[in-house]
């Protein structure tokens, strides 16, 4: 296990492909126990988390996703979804799905640092993961009530962000880096 809080945000990568191995119920619990310890504006917490370990519910899900993004000119959705074979959670054996209220006006910033502390507290189990927005489409049609209810989303929350994890069977090179895309003012 890698501890070093520094060396595991350069090792995090998106992962697109894992093995059909459930987390154990104790990299799960840390995972949410990560999530839970997040920051927030005037700490209101306001997301709620989803874990989806049912794969008929994420197939559900994907299908509606797809179904909304296909139904769009190309243009105006994914390319991911030229692959046949694309499905939104790449299979993988759990997702978390967070959602909030949209009145809350740093929710979505609240949600994404949470969503980032799942991704490294991830990481440094030796799991992988890959942040989500595309699964958003599931509920912009007319599936979203008993989408949301599926989820258990608490009255009044919305999808704000999603991400698959699991044991990862890909890899990939660092992202590029832009460091033209820093000012330090003194
Ligand atoms: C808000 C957000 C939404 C994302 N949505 C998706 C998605 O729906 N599908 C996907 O495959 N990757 C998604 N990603 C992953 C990005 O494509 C990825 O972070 C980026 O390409 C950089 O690669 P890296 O994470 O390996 O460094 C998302 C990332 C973020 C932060």
């Amino acid at each position: 296990m890698q501890h070093n809080t520094l060396d595991l945000i350069q090792s995090r990568r998106s992962h697109r492909k894992y093995k059909p191995d459930q987390l154990t119920q104790a990299q799960l619990d840390a995972i949410l126990d990560a999530a839970l310890a997040s920051p927030s504006a005037n700490n209101r917490q306001p997301w709620y988390f989803s874990v989806v370990q049912d794969s008929a519910l994420l197939d559900r899900l994907h299908q509606e996703a797809a179904r909304m993004a296909l139904a769009r000119e190309p243009s105006q959705r994914s390319p991911r979804y030229r692959d046949p074979a694309f499905q939104v959670f790449y299979h993988a054996p759990t997702v978390i799905f967070l959602s909030a209220p949209q009145d809350n006006h740093y929710a979505m910033v609240d949600c994404g640092i949470a969503v980032y502390g799942i991704a490294l507290a991830a990481e440094a189990q030796g799991l992988g993961s890959v942040i989500l927005g595309l699964p958003r489409d599931a509920f912009s049609g007319s599936a979203r009530e008993e989408l949301e209810r599926a989820l258990h989303f608490p009255e009044g929350h919305q999808f704000v962000i999603a991400i698959a994890l699991g044991y990862p069977e890909d890899d990939k090179p660092a992202h590029d880096k832009h460091p033209e895309k820093i000012s330090i003012i003194r």
